[in-house]
């Protein structure tokens, strides 16, 4: 198949027909020849990747950060996964359901470049990073870190463990765009103490998308002889890392994320000799030792774990780097477009390694739910307003996934360019 009877092909499919693992394995492998880098910037290539989504057409999505809709190849897998599992009922689930979702487990531990004993399927990374702030063996007294950038969630639930626990939070403030990584280094050093126990840090800070230079900080708080845990939300399938690499005790990320799993699936990684010092949210039989003391989940949707194992495939067919590289080229596609605009403010560093699909753009003296509601009213451009205390991220996030197209962001520039120069004249009249 050449490449034009290839996308004609895909393109006449639309809805239709699914776009398959074989097919897609045939489009890369004609394209294997081709640099990740070189690659990112193919249409053609991506135009036929693009073609295997079914995208409602009323909007242009930039909000994948949130959950990342299915190619159709996954989202059909999964619903066989629904028939099979209802087929079979109390059967499946009283044969085969827990080898099944250890096989799974597996797999994702092979991405996540650990051992599968250190790796548990969760429902999404609220549950994973939860259980380790709810279950620590806290002591009155003692202090843990974490920065205002962080998810709402986890912050939430590290002041109910305060009330609870009589700990300390001690929340940080991460500069958008940060002179070096020494400047981020010490900024968590200094919030140490003798009493600190705990120091979460998040790999991709999920409002500006910026990546935080894990190791480094982990590398840290060990010679302080404190513990980390890093939210890995946006960081997993989007950019590639091993987790042990990141020298972490404790990692959190939901797949229904980057990885493209059907809604309701997440990790949790806890170093191996950790396990049996957290409390599980729900307890396990007490002979049951290791990470699985973690993961009595009660009864929960089995299909959508089975899916893992898809979309597995399909990151794995595509190529992290390839997608990464591609994310990355189409953030520094309009970032760089409109960073040297006046009235327009880029909350997110511009150097390439600091990034990669997502970024956080504001205008000058409009409101971030201003700008989200006038994007998507007047330029149909879904995003998502951020609107953090004192000024400190104010804009809309902005998110595309690999089958966004340069020209999707062509009509973003130019509404950001409209938008700044209107808040000028504004401002001059
Ligand atoms: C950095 C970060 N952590 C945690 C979460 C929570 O993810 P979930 O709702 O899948 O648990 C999100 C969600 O967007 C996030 O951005």
């Amino acid at each position: 198949m050449d490449k034009r009877t290839f996308i004609k092909g895909m393109t006449l499919a639309g809805a239709s027909l699914p776009f398959t693992l074989s097919g897609i394995a045939e489009w890369i492998t004609q394209h294997a020849a081709t640099p990740a880098t070189t690659l990112a910037g193919n249409e053609e290539f991506w135009l036929g990747i693009r073609s295997g989504y079914r995208l409602k057409p009323d909007y242009i999505n930039l909000e994948n950060g949130y959950y990342n809709i299915l190619p159709e190849q996954i989202l059909e897998a999964f619903i066989r996964h629904v028939r099979e599992v209802n087929y079979e009922g109390a059967y499946y689930m009283r044969t085969v359901q827990y080898e099944k979702k250890l096989a799974m487990a597996t797999r994702l531990a092979a991405i996540a470049g650990c051992s599968s004993e250190e790796l548990i399927i969760t429902r999404n990374t609220t549950e994973s990073l939860d259980m380790i702030i709810g279950g620590y063996p806290w002591n009155p007294g003692d202090e843990a870190i974490m920065a205002l950038q962080d998810y709402g969630a986890m912050l939430q639930m590290f002041r109910q463990v305060e009330r609870r626990h009589k700990i300390t939070c001690k929340v940080l403030s991460i500069p958008n765009h940060p002179s070096s990584d020494d400047e981020l280094i010490s900024l968590y050093e200094k919030a140490i103490t003798p009493k600190t126990r705990l120091l979460m840090i998040s790999h991709m800070v999920n409002i500006t998308g910026q990546i935080m230079p894990v190791r480094k900080i982990t590398d840290m708080a060990r010679s302080h002889g404190v513990e980390v845990m890093v939210d890995g939300a946006h960081s997993f399938a989007q950019i590639r890392h091993n987790i042990p690499d990141l020298g972490c005790d404790y990692y959190g990320a939901s797949l229904h994320k980057w990885l493209s799993v059907p809604l309701g699936a997440g990790i949790l990684y806890v170093k191996k000799d950790l396990a049996n010092t957290i409390w599980p949210l729900f307890a396990e039989a007490e002979s049951v030792g290791g990470i699985a003391r973690l993961n009595h989940t009660g009864t929960i949707p089995v299909h959508t774990d089975l899916a893992i194992n898809d979309a597995i495939d399909f990151y794995n067919t595509l190529g992290p780097e390839r997608k990464e590289q591609r994310l990355r080229y189409l953030q520094q596609y309009w970032t760089t477009r409109v960073r040297d605009v006046p009235g327009v403010i880029v909350n997110t560093p511009a150097d390439p390694a600091r990034s990669c699909a997502i970024a956080n753009v504001g205008i000058s003296g409009m409101p971030p739910a201003q700008l989200a509601k006038t994007l998507l009213e007047k330029y149909r451009i879904y995003t998502v307003a951020i609107d953090l205390p004192e000024g400190k991220v104010q804009g809309c996030r902005i998110a595309p996934n690999i089958f966004t197209q340069p020209g999707e962001l062509d009509t973003l520039v130019a509404a950001l360019k409209e938008l700044a120069q209107r808040g000028t004249d504004i401002k001059v009249k």
